[in-house]
């Protein structure tokens, strides 16, 4: 019997398989889909402060091998979320989530995790550090001084279980630098990897999306060699309570297999989610669990991080 159950600090799925936080999950609608399908939970979409219209349409776009995006932070305002999963909490076998946040500055991320803080949320919080399309704000985990700032103010408060969605790093000396910062801290998860922030494709003579003339992040299959290597610095780097959640390039069961043999303990699906609509959990998980069976593996912990180096 082969299972893809899995923990992140004290909660349980019977999936690690989810939706990546922006597909999928603006609306209850959207959100009630997800929790239906095979996916072991959901993320919301980042909510902040007040609702946000975001950026100009066309502002995502499916390539060959991907999608670019430059939504903005289109959001219905964090309570929208915060009373959607609190309203699913409260059901019997509820699965468990993930509410998504990000202030437009650090007092408005500390203003909403404050009411976090005070509701009767249970679950999980992902705080979205690596939003790279609105204008004038720069991603802030690149941002070492800031990302540590606000870490501490937020530890100063926050008592319920909090990771971080990261934007991806290209240097060993990063890792180094960000990993120091996020082990002083008792983060339940760090998110490997948002998608790589401003990229531009062209078709014919012209950009896809017309927000920043074109510049946005880049998902799909582009991404995946950055997404493991991230999620495998950091799994090296880490204090072990802090787990990895591994984004960016799934679309079939083996990238899910490479994510979980890189250290990842959930695998998050986008751009192969919004092209194929839910019922891809279904698939995935299938095609993991025939990898899984024909390797012999019952559980994720089997293989989680157990990736092979060359002699
Ligand atoms: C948005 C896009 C992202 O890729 C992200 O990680 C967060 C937010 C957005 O533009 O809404």
């Amino acid at each position: 019997m082969v299972s893809t159950r899995t923990t992140i600090g004290s909660f349980q799925f019977d999936n690690c398989l989810m939706n990546a936080a922006g597909v999928y999950c603006m609306t209850r609608e959207e959100l009630a889909a997800i929790d239906q399908s095979a996916a072991g939970s959901f993320v919301t979409k980042t909510g902040t402060l007040k609702e946000r219209p975001g950026n100009p349409e066309p502002r995502y776009a499916d390539t060959a091998l991907g999608s670019i995006n430059s939504m903005g932070l289109p959001n219905l305002g964090y309570h929208y979320y915060l009373d959607y999963v609190m309203e699913l909490q409260d059901r019997p076998k509820s699965k468990n989530h993930f509410l998504s946040l990000v202030g437009m500055s650090p007092e408005e991320t500390h203003t909403i995790l404050k009411s976090v803080e005070a509701s009767d949320y249970k679950g999980l919080v992902e705080l979205n550090l690596s939003c790279p399309n609105v204008p004038g704000k720069p991603q802030i985990a690149y941002d070492f001084e800031t990302t540590d700032q606000i870490l501490s103010e937020v530890f100063s408060y926050f008592t319920k279980p909090l990771g971080i969605k990261l934007p991806p790093y290209f240097d060993i000396v990063h890792f180094d630098q960000a990993a120091a910062i996020f082990n002083k801290y008792p983060l339940a998860f760090v998110n490997c990897v948002n998608s790589i922030g401003n990229g531009l494709v062209v078709e014919d003579e012209t950009v896809l999306i017309k927000p920043k003339n074109g510049f946005g992040g880049i998902g799909g299959d582009y991404i995946k060699p950055t997404a493991l290597a991230n999620v495998h610095a950091f799994y090296k780097r880490l204090n072990p309570s802090i787990q990895i959640i591994g984004t960016g390039g799934v679309k079939t069961g083996r990238d899910a297999f490479e994510h979980i043999l890189c250290g990842a303990s959930m695998v998050q699906i986008g751009t192969a989610l919004h092209q194929e609509g839910p019922q891809i959990f279904e698939r995935i998980t299938k095609e993991l669990e025939e990898i899984m069976t024909e390797k012999g593996y019952e559980s994720l912990e089997d293989f989680r991080g157990k990736l092979n180096y060359k002699a």
